[in-house]
């Protein structure tokens, strides 16, 4: 037997509803903010992603699922979503068209983890950025928005936690403090953070080691190192935010994973999820576009993990669909017919199954009571002779028998009763 792939997930029928839930939900609240969607390819040059996420990070140095391809180019599975849609932003000048861009995505990103609860090799996200926008405002709206989505799918227990990460004007005096802190507890720091915490020692503070996580328990915070600017916008966004009624907390603590944020910075978290706690993540970005080759234009944007919201909704609320009919047939001139009746019945949209076979009324019968048909039809030669078939109502046994020509009308209102 040929297995999948450790830590990527089939998504079975039976949990497919909860998807599709999740995906019509984001076309229907984020397209009000201005949104549109974005698709871009799940493969990119590998140095699209070491230069935006940066080189020291996890998802660089241990993460990606990195190969090259038959020419010896280096590709790179995408591990987030932002560096692609930026990419694209640049490459089709979209900056020429819109001084503001809005664009989601929904899609599947690939991280080599360890695989856990929460966390897979092959994850979905669901993104959104506002490329264009400095003003503290857009912070906020797309921070509503999430707010907005997280209560349009039913959760209303994810805790929005914020910070902010400073500017390139204020964050050299806040590494400096920090690194003088990291180089006084050297000692008992992982080989990681000893290798990284002279050239990014930011990475320290996200270190998932326990020993270093306490002994960073009391390093300096960015908040009491952001420059006036930076200060002025935070103070801004909370304001704001308190306005719209939209509950917070500051953890000065947060840091991210990826190198490439600027100012607000921010996680959705949920205590519901054990250790992988966070259901969505993001910030501003405000060097990103440049540093990449194009113009300097600012963006801010989040990517919520779409397993992980799926283990915070009530699976019970997503049953399978059920067909709406099952036709029962019996002898090869009823199977005959009945195989065009159910063709119709397809096509003008109902959920229409039956059994091939010629099985007996009795295993149909058991058929149609396992997939949960709503109405079943029996077409014997009898009713065939007199152009007419029978419904019965699954769920309390009524039967009928009605003309064959006035079948559609007939099932649509049952079905409707239903
Ligand atoms: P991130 O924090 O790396 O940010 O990921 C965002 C979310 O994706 C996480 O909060 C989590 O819910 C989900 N996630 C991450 N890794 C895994 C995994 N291995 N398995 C399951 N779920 C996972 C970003 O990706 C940024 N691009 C977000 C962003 C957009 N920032 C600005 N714009």
């Amino acid at each position: 037997m040929i297995t999948g792939i450790k830590g990527m997930n089939d998504i079975l029928p039976a949990e497919i509803a909860a998807w599709h839930f999740l995906e019509s939900q984001v076309r229907e609240v984020f397209p009000p903010f201005g949104f549109n969607e974005i698709r871009v390819p799940v493969l990119e040059k590998t140095e699209l992603f070491c230069r935006s996420i940066g080189d020291d990070t996890d998802i660089v140095e241990k993460e990606m699922y990195t190969f090259p391809d038959k020419s010896g180019h280096s590709l790179t599975l995408r591990p987030e979503g932002t560096a692609s849609v930026m990419r694209a932003y640049i490459e089709h000048k979209m900056y020429a068209q819109n001084q503001v861009e809005k664009l989601y995505y929904v899609g599947p990103m690939f991280r080599y983890e360890r695989p856990q609860k929460g966390r897979y090799r092959q994850f979905h996200q669901i993104g959104a950025e506002i490329i264009g926008e400095t003003s503290p405002l857009a912070d906020v709206q797309l921070l509503n928005m999430l707010c907005r989505f997280f209560g349009s799918i039913g959760i209303r227990d994810a805790l929005l936690q914020l910070n902010s990460l400073g500017c390139p004007a204020c964050r050299p005096g806040y590494r400096q403090a920090l690194a003088v802190f990291i180089a006084s507890r050297l000692d008992v720091l992982c080989s990681d953070c000893r290798r990284r915490h002279q050239h990014n020692p930011l990475r320290v503070l996200d270190c998932k080691v326990e020993q270093c996580r306490t002994a960073c328990q009391d390093a300096p915070s960015v908040l009491d190192h952001l420059c006036a600017d930076c200060s002025t916008h935070f103070a801004t966004v909370r304001r704001l935010l308190t306005d719209l009624n939209i509950p917070f907390e500051v953890n000065k603590r947060m840091v991210r994973g990826l190198d490439y944020y600027t100012r607000t910075t921010f996680e959705m978290v949920s205590s519901r999820l054990g250790s992988q706690n966070a259901v969505a993540a993001g910030g501003r970005y405000d060097g990103l576009i440049a540093s990449l080759g194009g113009p300097p234009v600012p963006g801010i944007g989040f990517a919520i993990g779409m397993e992980r919201l799926i283990l915070m909704l009530n699976s019970s609320s997503f049953p399978p669909s059920r067909p709406d009919i099952f036709l029962v047939t019996l002898g090869d001139k009823a199977l005959e017919k009945g195989f065009s009746l159910l063709s119709g019945l397809q096509v003008d949209g109902l959920r229409a199954e039956m059994d091939f076979s010629g099985k007996s009324m009795k295993a149909q019968m058991r058929r149609a009571d396992k997939v949960q048909a709503r109405l079943v039809l029996i077409l014997g030669e009898d009713e065939l002779a007199r152009n007419q078939i029978q419904i019965r109502a699954m769920d309390d046994g009524s039967q009928e028998t009605v003309d064959l020509d006035r079948l559609l009308p007939i099932l649509s209102d049952r079905l409707a009763a239903i």
